[in-house]
């Protein structure tokens, strides 16, 4: 078939094969450059199918030479609807990993259930022992509790009081004002529920309770602060009583995981179109300025150069750093004060008639769409293609976990 983009919002409900491999194949070329890193040799990524996770799996297999197993909560093609882009990324990723030699395994399903964690753990022993590295690297809206049942829901809304600001429709570049009502004490606790860090101690937990954890091994996961604008929604909000939360457990993980001499970090990212990304309000709007501004400067990063320099400096270097809350940053280009006083000042003039000239939003467009494959060059989107792709570790059952 013809696959085109078909999207509402920040939703795009198809995804090109094609394109969504050469996004794999251009992450791995990046990491490639680099050179290699002295890393992990055997790596569980949670969430990695798209955004960080996946850029963190590319990082680990071709830059440290890591065999992966990666689990994400993807859809497979029906033969009339396309798979979703992360379905199609896995599939490329494993199929360029077996071409390089690095032994590479996907789960399919609800990370936060008790039966993708049982299948994890049984795949970690079968294929590669122990871990020396595991990513927690999930988005998602909502999480059935495991021992609960209970549907937890996340929201993004401020605390305590209204928060109004300009936000933008990035396909049509309308610039309108948004208000945003605080949230109840339930929104809170449930969207800490979803993602804070309950379920990534769940994961350390069970790995190290079936002696899963190499000595030494390393957990991280990631965070988010953000400039002053977007503090009231983000980190002074609902996801932000998350985010501590999530920071909060890796100081409670890392005496856990002593025994085996283990360490649990955050990484502190900085703001990137991604599908999570795009769904906040305010953001997207932000993300199109600080793309102009850190474009100018040649500062830019993607989700792999993040993801790289986190590897390689950070976690591998020898030159880990952590601010005074214990976690490492990657988000110090983003957050340099001439680059945030750019930002603050450009912000008040930024409206439907000249974001265009005053923000990167076409840039915003671009890579909003090649996170479903869409506009790499050198892909010929006017070729017949198969939306039904295998993920080779998956092809016997490619439904696992569901
Ligand atoms: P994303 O939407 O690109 O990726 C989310 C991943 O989680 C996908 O692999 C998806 O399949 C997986 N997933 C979602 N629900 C799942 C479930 N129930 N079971 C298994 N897998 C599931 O998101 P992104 O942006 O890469 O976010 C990852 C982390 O990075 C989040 O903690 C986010 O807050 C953080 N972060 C993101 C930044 C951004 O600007 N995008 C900036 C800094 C941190």
């Amino acid at each position: 078939m013809l696959i085109e983009p078909r999207f509402r919002g920040f939703i795009c409900t198809t995804a090109h094969p094609t394109g969504c491999a050469e996004s794999v194949r251009r992450q791995i070329e990046t990491v490639k450059a680099r050179g290699p890193i002295p890393g992990p040799k055997r790596v569980l990524v949670l969430g990695a199918s798209t955004g960080y996770g996946l850029a963190s799996r590319i990082t680990a297999a071709f830059g440290c030479g890591a065999a992966t197993i990666g689990v994400s909560f993807e859809r497979p093609s029906d033969g009339n609807r396309t798979a979703t882009a992360g379905w199609y990324q896995t599939a490329a990723f494993e199929r360029e990993a077996c071409v390089a030699g690095l032994g590479a395994w996907s789960l399919n399903g609800d990370a936060f259930s008790d039966g993708i964690k049982r299948q994890a753990l049984d795949l970690v022993r079968d294929q590669l022992g122990q871990v020396d590295l595991v990513v927690y690297s999930l988005a998602s809206p909502r999480r059935q509790h495991p021992r609960t049942g209970e549907l937890l829901n996340s929201v993004l809304k401020p605390i305590g009081r209204p928060y109004a600001s300009k936000t933008v429709d990035f396909h049509t570049g309308v610039v309108t004002d948004v208000a945003i009502e605080p949230a109840t004490d339930e929104e809170i606790r449930q969207t800490v529920a979803v993602m804070g860090g309950e379920d990534w101690s769940f994961w350390i937990d069970a790995l190290l309770a079936e002696g899963l954890l190499a000595p030494g091994a390393t957990t991280v996961a990631y965070s988010y602060i953000g400039p002053a604008v977007t503090h009231p929604v983000y980190r002074e909000g609902t996801i932000g009583r998350a985010k501590d939360d999530l920071e909060a457990t890796a100081q409670t993980l890392t005496q856990r995981l002593s025994p085996v001499g283990g360490r649990a970090f955050v990484s502190v990212n900085k703001a990137l179109v991604t599908q999570a990304s795009s769904a906040i309000p305010v953001v997207p709007l932000y993300v199109s300025l600080l793309y102009k501004i850190m474009k100018a400067r040649g500062t830019h990063e993607g989700c792999i150069e993040q993801a790289v320099r986190l590897f390689s400096e950070h976690l591998y270097g020898g030159s880990l750093s952590l601010d005074e809350k214990g976690r490492i940053r990657v988000d110090d280009l983003e957050l340099d004060p001439d680059v945030q006083a750019e930002v603050a000042a450009v912000w008040p003039d930024v409206d439907t008639g000249s974001i265009e000239s005053l923000t990167d939003i076409a840039g915003y467009r671009t890579e909003f769409f090649r996170l479903f494959g869409f506009g790499f060059d050198g892909v010929d989107y006017a070729a017949d293609v198969d939306p039904e792709v295998d993920i080779p570790s998956l092809a016997t059952d490619p439904g696992a976990g569901d």
